[in-house]
């Protein structure tokens, strides 16, 4: 599949295991996906680009770094939501925007309820988060929005994905780059993904 990176990672597979299980209460469910976030924004950063800065050490001057462009972090609401706080913990300097949007029942077509984004977006690393890649019309709109409001370098970083949404994706955003940890067999008739993990957002928020 062009434009996707599979996050391979051993700790990456068996937390995305307990995240699977239908055994997995709330709080270990979140705790998994915290984890699983963190070890993912690495690889989805790995090619940012950083400027030379000097640094004085206690002994003396020496090169340092400092990244040349800003890092906004975009959740889709609500599941978005259950990874950035822990992505923050290891990029304290991102900025975040946040795009809510929910699945109309019916169609299976995203309502977008909510777009508050930082200034800047032109001129940063912009990272959509959603656990899930399901149909990819989600996933679409909030990168069209994203566009529209001046972004030029968009990430999307999902935890579980399935080819009807990595097609739609590649097919309308061929620039946007697709990091996952998984990607699964296909969608069921309720458009969810499996074998999946289910709803992210009713799992990480208890609304079961
Ligand atoms: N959203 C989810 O939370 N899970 C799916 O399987 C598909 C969409």
């Amino acid at each position: 599949m062009p434009n996707v990176h599979v996050i391979e990672h051993p700790l990456i597979r068996v937390r995305l295991t307990r995240l699977r299980s239908h055994a997995t209460g709330t709080a270990e469910f979140r705790a998994n996906l915290h984890q699983i976030a963190q070890l993912m924004i690495f690889d989805v950063l790995r090619d940012c680009t950083t400027r030379e800065i000097p640094v004085e050490t206690p002994l003396t001057t020496t090169t340092g770094a400092e990244l040349e462009r800003s890092v906004v972090l975009v959740p889709i609401l609500r599941a978005g939501l259950g990874m950035v706080h822990s992505m923050l913990e290891v990029v304290p300097e991102a900025q975040v925007g946040m795009v809510g949007m929910q699945r109309n029942e019916t169609t299976f077509e995203p309502e977008t309820y909510y777009n508050k984004m930082p200034p800047g977006l032109r001129e940063a690393d912009v990272i959509i988060v959603d656990p899930m890649l399901a149909t990819g019309n989600s996933a679409v709109d909030a990168a069209t929005s994203l566009k529209k409001q001046g972004a030029q370098r968009l990430r999307f970083l999902n935890l579980v994905s399935c080819p009807d949404g990595i097609r739609q994706m590649n097919h309308i955003h061929p620039d946007v780059r697709i990091f996952t940890a998984a990607i699964d067999g296909g969608l069921n008739d309720q458009a969810y993904i499996v074998p999946g993990l289910g709803d992210a957002g009713d799992r990480y928020f208890g609304t079961l």
